[in-house]
């Protein structure tokens, strides 16, 4: 268990509380992750604050025109706004998004795969995944660097057993021997693996190539007769920024894959549309040997496991989204202006990391897409230097698990961004050095 559990079950020990608390209950804690550092940057970190995943300029979010002038009276009727949504999401923005997925997606087109499902935002459609397809004491297989709320939503709330594997091979890009052998090892017939690409938090997705290996090793898997549910986190998908990165995602090239690969695609409104704050995600299944049948089976169950977390979702959020998808007059040139505005910060942060090649204090872990870029601190601490910059320096990062330090060059102006990167090459120094 946690420690930060079990410091809470002492305290709530003398308590009335304590004695019905669940087995999830018992495990549940807040943790000392992503979130809570960003917290204890928004305070202290006056110079540059590169810990969250949201990407913004002069300290406000990017948005889309046409959501923002929809915040004015008479813009939607009340029923857009104050009734309730269908379960499974607005049936207009289920549809619109289909559509999305496959023009995005062109391997997708002439695949069967569900109607996607509105959640409320990806954190939702991940959690429900988890507890419609793990349980207490099954493995759930994932590089060894990830999104820290996988091991909240696997590991606590559902009682599975995160089985890594390191995330870059001996080359530098994906793993995906290492990926293979995790999941042949997997004991019993099922195994279960969470990819999340662009990767929070290397800002790595795989070339064309690897992601061609990468499904090339799950169907070879799925050849022994083992059932692979593979969950494709899609959260930065499209902010793919070098011409030779995999640009579709794996779903779609593992939606008729093999019989015993079940697919699963976890993406959401929130990066995409730049809506962080109105929760709408969506969750969409496939596999070769799915019936009609199958999928609305999945869907009624996906449909009871909303009903009974959120009744159902968002209601103003879909129906902004829908507008500004079916009639926004800058729907494009909004986003595409975003996508060349973090392209550019990219393409600073990859400059100013190179000129740091032969310090080896710390290394940057290859990237090429996404919100992100990390360090490995060679084993060491990562929070020293996280708490030295933010304490020294007023710049806030994030330290993930002891030994990775992140960069959220989203949330950076792209003049302060190389300043960003001696600081902390220069931070490491009079630590380490
Ligand atoms: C990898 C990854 N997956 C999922 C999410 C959750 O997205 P949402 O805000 O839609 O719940 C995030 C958000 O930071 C993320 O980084």
């Amino acid at each position: 268990m946690n420690i930060l559990a079990e410091e809470l079950n002492k305290t709530l020990s003398d308590s009335v509380a304590y004695g019905f608390l669940s087995p999830v209950g018992r495990r549940m804690y807040f943790p000392k992750g992503i979130v809570a550092q960003s917290d204890e940057a928004k305070e202290k970190a006056k110079k540059y604050n590169a810990t969250v995943g949201l990407a913004t300029r002069k300290g406000a979010p990017f948005y889309l025109s046409d959501i923002y002038s929809l915040f004015r009276e008479d813009t939607l009727k009340p029923a857009e706004i104050f009734s309730y949504a269908p379960g499974g999401g607005d049936k207009t923005l289920r549809a619109l998004w289909k559509d999305g997925l496959l023009e995005k997606n062109p391997s997708l087109r002439g695949k069967k795969f569900s109607l996607p499902l509105v959640t409320g935002g990806l954190t939702h459609a991940i959690s429900m995944v988890a507890q419609l397809f793990a349980s207490e004491g099954d493995e759930i297989v994932c590089p060894d660097l990830f999104w820290d709320n996988y091991d909240l939503i696997f590991r606590d709330l559902v009682g599975a057993e995160p089985h890594l594997f390191p995330f870059y091979g001996e080359d530098g890009g994906f793993n995906v021997s290492g990926m293979k052998e995790a999941l042949l090892s997997v004991k019993g017939d099922y195994a279960r693996i969470i990819l999340n690409f662009p990767n929070n938090p290397t800002g790595y997705t795989p070339s064309e190539t690897e992601a061609r290996e990468i499904v090339d090793a799950l169907v070879s898997v799925a050849d022994t007769g083992k059932k692979i549910m593979v969950i494709s986190d899609d959260a930065y998908f499209g902010l793919f920024f070098e011409e030779s990165t995999e640009k579709e995602s794996l779903f779609s090239f593992l939606a008729d894959a093999h019989e015993n690969i079940f697919a699963v695609k976890g993406d959401a409104a929130t990066k995409e549309e730049m809506v962080w704050g109105f929760r709408v995600g969506f969750l969409t299944y496939a596999s070769k040997g799915f019936t009609d049948a199958h999928i609305d089976a999945l869907t009624k169950k996906t449909l009871g496991m909303i009903r009974c977390t959120v009744s159902n979702c968002d209601r103003p959020g879909q129906s902004m989204i829908v507008k500004a998808m079916q009639n926004g007059l800058h729907y494009n040139e909004d986003k595409a202006a975003v996508f060349t505005e973090m392209k550019k910060r990219y393409e600073i942060v990859h400059k100013a990391v190179s000129k740091h090649a032969s310090e080896s204090v710390l290394t940057p872990y290859r990237f090429n897409s996404g919100y992100f870029m990390a360090f490995d601190t060679h084993g060491r601490d990562a929070e020293e230097l996280r708490t030295y910059l933010l304490d020294k320096y007023q710049i806030g990062v994030i330290n993930i698990m002891g030994s990775t330090l992140r960069l959220a060059y989203c949330s950076v102006e792209p003049e302060g961004l190389e300043e960003l990167v001696d600081t902390v090459y220069k931070a490491a120094g009079e630590i380490w050095n």
